[in-house]
């Protein structure tokens, strides 16, 4: 039946506790059982992004520019943090979004329309070469402007092949991606290798960093392997990092960054025939919370370099010590080399999906991958706490599966969904 508006209003204190009782059947992500959608590096620091979030509840970022000169600030001086976090030269541009989709898009639509004026060729839409790796927003973006996504298979340690990429590129290419890293397997495709045919082949590459740009950097600063992904790279024209993925910033913040003003310059819209006059944004979506980048702002404030390096320290312990754990159980494997947040693991013996049924009994969501059949995690402090009881239910889970008789699983990999 159809949800009706109530006749007659009710109090808020009700309503409140009525949504409260809501949430009884969510899922318990504050004890690590999400495999996805949530990040916090501590109760603390999420309880700052939304103190700051909520200082700037009411304002519109739509309206930085003209009537809210604090959000503009903040947005301007987030943006500049990161360029230099991702050592991008000092003519590069930035620009804040509502999150990685809209960053990808923009980032699309941008490289398209520079492409269209640098060829010439105004009705240009053309192709995007892509790893099969990367995330469907590229696909969403493709859908609206009528571009071509070409997924190329990854080679043999999951990482985008540049091979075989190369081989994709025609005369209607106008842009090579590689992800630092990837969803589907946390690896970082190699942007030195992927940089190098953009600029022989002269096609504009995009790294989509939404879910590891704001670990990346950090994790290299405390000692970790992280090849090089972002503008330090000759031949990366723009990436995207989202502040509310490892930037434990609130929802919704992303960033997207450009390698020079001539490039940037596309990213605008800016429409002057309307009765209103000037209609200029820097986003798809016209009103968007202020709360977004005075979150960011206040995040990047209480943490700077040495707070960011201890998170990525504190994460990235637990994480070895959550792979050791699943390597230290006959017959599981991790799937690739993944340095950051996201792990995923498969079984020799058994179909995993069965295992994250019996694991799903026990109240951990199950987070998948289809292509190989993995159980597929991306994770924060939350997980950390509960580490032993996952790997406790884990090899208990494998245990049930290895004697009950053979079946199917019924589960399927999905990720967004309604
Ligand atoms: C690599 C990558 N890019 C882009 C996105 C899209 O981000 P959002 O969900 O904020 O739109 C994701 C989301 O997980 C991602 O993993």
């Amino acid at each position: 039946m159809r949800a009706t508006l109530p006749r007659t209003g009710r109090p808020p204190a009700d309503i409140l506790d009525e949504m409260r009782g809501f949430k009884r059947d969510d899922v318990d992500w504050k004890r690590g059982r999400s495999p996805a959608f949530m990040f916090e590096a501590s109760a603390a620091i999420t309880a700052l992004g939304r103190d700051a979030f909520l200082e700037y509840f009411s304002e519109n970022a739509l309206g930085a520019g003209r009537a809210f000169a604090s959000v503009k600030r903040m947005e301007t001086e987030v943006v500049e943090m990161a360029l230099s976090l991702f050592q991008a030269p000092a003519e590069a541009a930035g620009f804040m979004t509502t999150g990685g989709t809209e960053s990808l898009i923009q980032a699309v639509q941008t490289c398209r329309d520079y492409t269209r004026a640098a060829r010439g060729e105004p009705r240009l839409a053309g192709n995007i070469v892509a790893p099969e790796s990367v995330h469907p927003g590229f696909d969403k973006a493709a859908r609206l402007m009528d571009l071509e996504v070409r997924r190329v298979p990854v080679a043999a340690d999951f990482r985008a092949d540049p091979r075989a990429m190369e081989a994709a590129i025609d005369d209607r290419t106008i842009m090579l991606i590689g992800s630092a890293p990837c969803y589907p397997f946390g690896v970082i495709d190699p942007i030195a290798e992927l940089g190098a045919l953009a600029t022989r082949r002269g096609l504009w590459l995009h790294v989509d960093a939404c879910v590891g740009g704001y670990l990346a950097p950090f994790a290299r600063m405390i000692g970790r392997d992280i090849p090089a992904f972002d503008f330090s790279v000759p031949g990366v024209a723009s990436l995207s990092a989202d502040l509310h993925k490892y930037g434990f910033c609130p929802k919704p913040a992303s960033t997207v960054f450009y390698r020079t003003p001539e490039m940037a310059r596309h990213h605008w819209f800016d429409f002057k025939d309307w009765p209103s006059g000037r209609f200029a944004t820097t986003t798809l979506v016209g009103t968007r919370p202020a709360g977004g980048v005075a979150g960011a702002w206040a995040v990047f404030q209480h943490l700077g370099v040495e707070g960011y390096k201890r998170v990525a320290a504190d994460l990235l312990a637990f994480i070895d010590a959550y792979k050791a754990g699943i390597r230290a159980i006959p017959g599981l494997s991790v799937v690739g080399e993944p340095p950051l947040g996201i792990v995923a693991y498969t079984a020799a013996d058994v179909d995993i999906f069965r295992v994250a049924e019996a694991m799903a009994k026990q109240g951990w969501l199950p987070g998948l991958l289809r292509r190989p059949k993995a159980i597929h995690r991306m994770m924060s402090m939350p997980h950390a706490a509960t580490m032993d009881a996952y790997l406790a239910d884990l090899r208990a889970a494998l245990a049930t599966v290895r004697t009950a008789a053979d079946g199917a699983s019924t589960l399927r990999a999905e990720y967004g969904g309604r």
